[in-house]
């Protein structure tokens, strides 16, 4: 049907240039990187600002990787609030194609276009005039979102979780993350004018392809050490008592030790953090960690592993611990 109706004959190609200075304000040193992103209650180590501070200088997209919880999800939205610019965000999942990614073309409304000229009689253009890949027909998903040369400034693209999709899905990925640009086939090629700034995240569950992996800068996420993950808790929730704010953040760092089926991320510190707070907790008990045992482990068989003598047997752990020593042991 659709070889039936005109087709645009020119591509909507944009000679548009990418702007470098395009998105508000790029952070001049990697000390403003993280001062930036501490504004928004995000807190980074060296080692990340460093890779999103030439993330933003070279217009490379940041590939994030990390196990769950552990802050990835939220760099993209804490840049995008620090940017003061808007957060575009595709979040991946198994079967996740084009359509719903990229493009789609409207056919309701293309339909109708074609039924109101039909019922507009001699007047109005024959059918077959109707040009049906006139942009008003296209619906535009995040990824063509993200490169809409209406913008004003670069916005911040969050791809989530791009081990959930199928692997072909790396494919349509390729073009946008080396040149910042999309091509229809039935419109061309569309360019963004301020190249958007992306930030891919993946938990591991499978490998992405280096083919996409080259295009990007690569940084791990890891467990934050004691410190900053003190930090975390004063930043996120500034009303926790300073007493228990260490001595949770002491234990969960013990906690990360234990051989356990899930280790707690930082998300499973702060909803401790808030349930211990909720339960005007002042400082740790050791029946108190056992009644909320749920909220750091997502596994019974984790839960049967440590509760009881093992959780008394921690707590003494962390409590000698102090602010010392750093993260997870490997
Ligand atoms: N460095 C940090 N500074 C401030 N908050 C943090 C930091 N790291 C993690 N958090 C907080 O921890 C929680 C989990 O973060 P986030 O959702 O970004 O994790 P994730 O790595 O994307 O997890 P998942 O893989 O499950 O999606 C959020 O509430 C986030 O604000
Ligand atoms: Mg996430």
């Amino acid at each position: 049907m659709q070889g039936q109706f005109t087709r645009r004959s020119f591509p909507l190609t944009a000679a548009a240039t990418n702007d470098l200075s395009a998105p508000a304000s790029i952070p001049a040193s990697i000390e403003d990187v993280q001062s930036l992103l501490r504004d928004q209650a995000y807190i980074t180590d060296r080692g990340l600002a460093i890779a999103i501070f030439l993330a933003l200088k070279l217009q490379r997209p940041l590939f994030l990787e990390g196990e769950a919880g552990v802050g990835k999800t939220e760099i993209a939205r804490a840049l995008a609030a620090g940017l003061q610019t808007d957060l575009i965000r595709l979040q991946c999942y198994e079967g996740l194609d084009v359509n719903h990614a990229v493009y789609e073309w409207n056919h309701t409304r293309q339909l109708l276009e074609i039924r109101l000229m039909e019922a507009r009689g001699a007047d109005a253009p024959a059918p077959t005039d109707i040009d049906l890949f006139d942009p008003k027909f296209l619906i535009k998903r995040p990824l063509l979102e993200a490169i809409d040369q209406s913008r004003d400034r670069a916005p911040v693209l969050l791809i989530d979780e791009l081990d959930r999709a199928d692997e072909e899905f790396e494919g349509f990925l390729l073009e946008l993350l080396a040149d910042y640009q999309i091509t229809i086939p039935e419109l061309g090629t569309f360019h963004a004018v301020h190249s958007p700034v992306v930030v891919i995240t993946s938990n591991r569950t499978r490998e992405v392809h280096d083919a996409l992996k080259r295009r990007c800068l690569y940084y791990w996420v890891d467990y934050p050490d004691y410190q900053k993950e003190l930090q975390i808790v004063s930043a996120r929730l500034p009303d926790a008592p300073r007493q228990l704010a260490q001595q949770v953040t002491s234990f969960i760092q013990e906690l990360r030790e234990t051989e356990l089926y899930k280790i707690p991320g930082v998300s499973e510190t702060l909803d401790w953090t808030s349930a211990l707070m909720a339960l005007n907790m002042r400082q740790l008990e050791p029946e108190v960690i056992d009644d909320t045992l749920g909220i750091m482990l997502k596994y019974q068989d984790d839960i049967e592993a440590v509760r009881g003598e093992p959780v008394r047997a921690l707590l003494e752990r962390s409590q000698n611990r102090g602010p010392r020593r750093g993260g997870r042991r490997s």
